[in-house]
């Protein structure tokens, strides 16, 4: 197989790698038929939630009997009821077209601006299903109803049911940044709806997707929410060892263990860094001077900006941590802070998602190329 070549959009077939546990346990759910198990998948920033997702719809593509609806609410033009409501029937809509299920040429989008009447003897001669042509019906009718889009988005939202039902496909639904829809007005009062019209689908799998861990706990996880049980967690980490150097065979052809680990460690496994660093370096050369190189040149462009948003204590405890310091009491004598004061900021920087605790009372840079930065740039400062 030929190399892939370095890239920074979501990664899928050659350009993927590993993950193989996720990628198999979702793809024989979505074959299993009948079966309605859906998931939450959640992670930190860029470690390959769409890539994923993406990958996952790859592999699905030939089949038959499965049709895979990907919608990302980062793409939504606007964060609106309408919008939202839209792009699902568009999306979901396309998805069976393009698997020649739904036998219209028409884009739906294009239709729901238009009047029932005007819809209904466009899709007159089709060879649509009764009940997804009633359904188009529901959504054009709860659409012209301005004041209420709940139910024009409960209307799109099941069309994913009843076309899947009437096709004998299985449906898997996947709402990428799907804490966004917090942000759309009446946002929880809608995931709380989204969610019960879920649990009267049979044929309809849905995946949720998000970078912000707190909001999708909020969401799907914390027992009194909505999703709470309904929605299987899956907390997506960055790569092993294993899959990092599973990464450099692809993408360079060879790879050497030491290399490889040291460079495992400087990135933590974030597959972004490792395509960034790639694209930039093309690794050619010692692998220290690469990524010392690329700390300085392109470093700064990420981490000042993240850097100079903490306060001057924050500041202070992240440069602590980055020279090796771990617990409170050693942070607290580094730094010649008093414990109190490391004691109310850690905390901070937990939530900030700049630090994470690596177990009791020992913490750590979330980010580790982040941590090698500020070592660099502070860490020698007297
Ligand atoms: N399994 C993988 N194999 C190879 N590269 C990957 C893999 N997963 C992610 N990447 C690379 O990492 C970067 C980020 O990937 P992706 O956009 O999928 O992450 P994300 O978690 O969805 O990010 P965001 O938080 O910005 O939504 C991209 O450059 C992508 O090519
Ligand atoms: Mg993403």
């Amino acid at each position: 197989m030929s190399k892939a070549e370095f890239i920074l959009t979501p990664a899928t077939g050659k350009y993927f790698i590993g993950r193989k546990e996720l990628i198999s346990e979702l793809f024989k759910e979505a074959l299993r038929k009948k079966s309605h198990i859906g998931f939450c998948l959640y992670g930190r920033r860029r470690i390959g939630k769409t890539s994923a997702l993406m990958e996952l719809k790859y592999l699905l593509r030939d089949k038959k009997d499965v049709v895979v609806v990907y919608l990302s609410l980062y793409d939504l033009a606007d964060l609106s009821l309408r919008t939202f409501g839209q792009e699902l029937v568009n999306i979901i809509s396309s998805a069976y077209q393009e698997k020649g299920l739904l036998p219209i040429k028409i884009k739906m989008g294009k239709l729901l601006g238009a009047s029932l009447d005007v819809v209904m003897e466009l899709l007159k001669n089709a060879k649509i299903q009764a009940s997804v042509l009633e359904q188009i019906k529901l959504i054009i009718e709860s659409g012209e109803k301005k004041e209420n889009y709940s139910e024009y988005i409960r209307h799109a939202f099941n069309l994913s049911e009843k076309l899947a039902e009437s096709t004998s496909t299985k449906c898997v639904l996947i709402l990428d940044e799907f804490p966004e829809i917090l942000r759309i007005e009446n946002g929880a009062q809608l995931v709380k709806m989204l969610r019960t019209q879920y649990e009267t689908q049979k044929n309809v799998s849905l995946i949720i997707s998000g970078s912000i861990k707190k909001t999708l706990e909020m969401v799907a996880i914390s027992e009194n929410s909505p999703f709470y049980k309904q929605l299987v967690p899956k907390h997506l980490l960055p790569f092993s060892e294993e899959e990092t150097e599973e990464f450099l065979k692809s993408y360079m052809g060879k790879v050497d263990r030491a290399e490889a680990r040291k460079l495992h460690k400087l990135t933590g496994g974030l597959p972004f860094y490792l395509q960034f660093i790639g694209r930039s370096t093309e690794y050619r050369g010692d692998i220290d001077q690469i990524i010392d190189n690329f700390v300085k040149q392109e470093g700064s462009l990420f981490f000042k900006e993240e850097f100079e948003k903490l306060s001057d204590k924050e500041k202070l405890i992240v440069i602590s941590l980055s020279k090796g310091m771990k617990t409170l009491t050693d942070i607290a004598k580094e730094t010649e802070e008093p414990t109190t004061t490391i004691g109310r900021y850690l905390p901070i920087l937990m939530e900030k998602e700049v630090i994470i605790k690596e177990f009791r009372g020992s913490y750590l840079i979330l980010d580790s190329l982040f941590g090698y930065w500020v070592k660099q740039k502070y860490g020698n400062a007297p």
